[in-house]
């Protein structure tokens, strides 16, 4: 116990067991320790602990990592109320007296932000590398698919024709996205923590620069009380998470969509679906279904982060414990999402012939013949109007734009000639598009290009 001293009793079993949060944050050890080093170089650098106490101190922390690493040390959780305590009670073991000299100046609320910023640094990485991965398994099989040709659509209706490239793009701008905004977070978690102490700093001459550049932080943060109560980075994590995973759910929704037997246009390999217990015939999309479910918890943690902080007032208060849970919680899902959605899709295989004949003649290259009459000096809204027309006739009589012919065409208007009947051939639908960021094959092998350049 780190507070014995003002207690006539300990507290309850079932209290104790409530407030411990040790099952979580034994995640923190090594940043506790690696923090708890630092700490410990600047309290002999200012005389508060010989050279031999600090030999001690950092030999026992190492010891403790090594030991945690290994698993020969894992602390009883029934013992402990979080993994400061643990580990300051492991270093009394080891290496006796020494050791309580070593919470000098020091709180848990700004050792446990430290910790969080260190972990956090690591995890930025991480979901950075995931994501980037990602990027490149989707930059690869849209290279293979400039000219696969498929139905791009509104409000899940056949709107205009797009490529299989095209459609993977957009997800790779989105995660383009998502990595800034982590990279933005970076950004908020670049002052040191330690050394802030409870809440209003110490009577000890700390010195927090030397902490703070030994731990790899900018500087330190300007106000204590801020400090430790918060957790803006959390919702910022958080947050990440929630957008990051927003956008999986809505590939694994179109992923499920495209591997039914009605679309028929992604086969999923066996090692990324399931079975039924029940149909023999059954292969499902179980991967797919599960990061699209999984993002509801995503988006709960955040709400419960947001949800715990809105009315605490200054400073530290015990609620904040619960942080740690909802961001592992967020940041494994997230990044085994991200690794499961690369080699469901890297394992797949498209049905790139079956979008080109289900298009051949079907009105989603309205607006290209409504366009073709713009540039023949019509306004858009009677182009608007005539092309609706041409649908509405050929709808009456169960017929499709490849029943067309050029005196049908001429009949609603006698501008039309030979050249309009090009522009409803699905074949060359893509080579016509003219403007930057359009699914033109050129355009998008550009694209491309660029983002193998910018993810080297
Ligand atoms: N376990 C706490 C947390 O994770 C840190 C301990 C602070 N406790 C305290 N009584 N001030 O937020």
């Amino acid at each position: 116990m780190l507070w014995g001293g003002r207690f006539k009793d300990s507290p309850a079993g079932n209290a104790f067991k409530f407030s411990s949060s040790l099952e979580i944050d034994i995640n923190l050890t090594s940043e506790d320790i690696e923090g708890s080093i630092a700490h410990a170089e600047m309290l002999n650098k200012i005389g508060i602990i010989s050279q031999e106490e600090l030999e001690q101190i950092t030999g026992g922390l190492d010891q403790i990592k090594s030991d945690w690493k290994e698993g020969k040390w894992n602390p009883d959780q029934s013992k402990f109320e979080d993994i400061h305590s643990a580990i300051e009670n492991r270093l009394f073991e080891l290496i006796g007296k020494a050791a309580g000299k070593l919470h000098t100046g020091r709180s848990r609320n700004d050792q446990i932000v430290t910790d969080i910023y260190l972990w956090l640094r690591k995890a930025i990485v991480l979901s950075d590398d995931k994501i980037k991965n990602l990027q490149l398994t989707l930059i690869d099989i849209a290279s293979d698919n400039i000219d696969t040709i498929m139905p791009g659509y509104t409000h899940l209706q056949r709107a205009q024709p797009i490529s299989l490239a095209y459609h993977l793009l957009a997800y790779v701008e989105m995660m383009y996205r998502d990595r800034e905004r982590f990279y933005f977070l970076k950004g908020t978690i670049s002052q040191s923590p330690l050394g802030a102490g409870a809440l209003a700093g110490s009577t000890i001459p700390l010195d927090r620069q030397f902490t703070s550049s030994k731990l790899g932080f900018v500087e330190p943060t300007r106000n204590a009380l801020d400090t430790v109560s918060n957790r803006d980075f959390i919702l910022d994590f958080l947050n990440s998470c929630v957008i990051g995973m927003l956008h999986l759910s809505r590939l694994s929704e179109e992923i499920v969509i495209w591997s039914s037997f009605e679309w028929n246009f992604i086969k999923l390999s066996d090692k990324y679906s399931t079975g039924s217990s029940l149909m023999p015939q059954k292969k499902n999309p179980d991967l797919a279904e599960l990061i699209r479910g999984k993002t509801g918890r995503v988006f709960g943690n955040y709400l419960a982060m947001a949800t715990t902080m809105k009315a605490l007032p200054l400073s530290y208060n015990r609620d904040l414990q619960e942080d740690k849970k909802l961001l592992f919680d967020s940041f494994f899902i997230f990044v085994d999402s991200l690794q499961i959605m690369s080699e469901m899709l890297k394992t797949a295989s498209f049905n790139t012939t079956r979008f080109l004949n289900e298009l051949n003649g079907d009105f989603s290259l309205a607006t290209d013949l409504a366009e073709w009459l713009v540039m023949k000096g019509i306004p858009f809204r009677d182009a608007h109007f005539i092309v609706g027309r041409i649908v509405k006739k050929l709808e009456e009589k169960n017929k499709n734009f490849s029943d067309i012919s050029l005196d049908f065409l001429k009949e609603i208007d006698p501008i039309f000639d030979e050249d309009a009947l090009q522009c409803l051939k699905i074949e060359t639908a893509l080579q016509r598009k003219k403007t930057y960021g359009s699914p033109n094959p050129e355009m998008v092998k550009d694209t491309i290009g660029f983002w193998k350049e910018k993810l080297k």
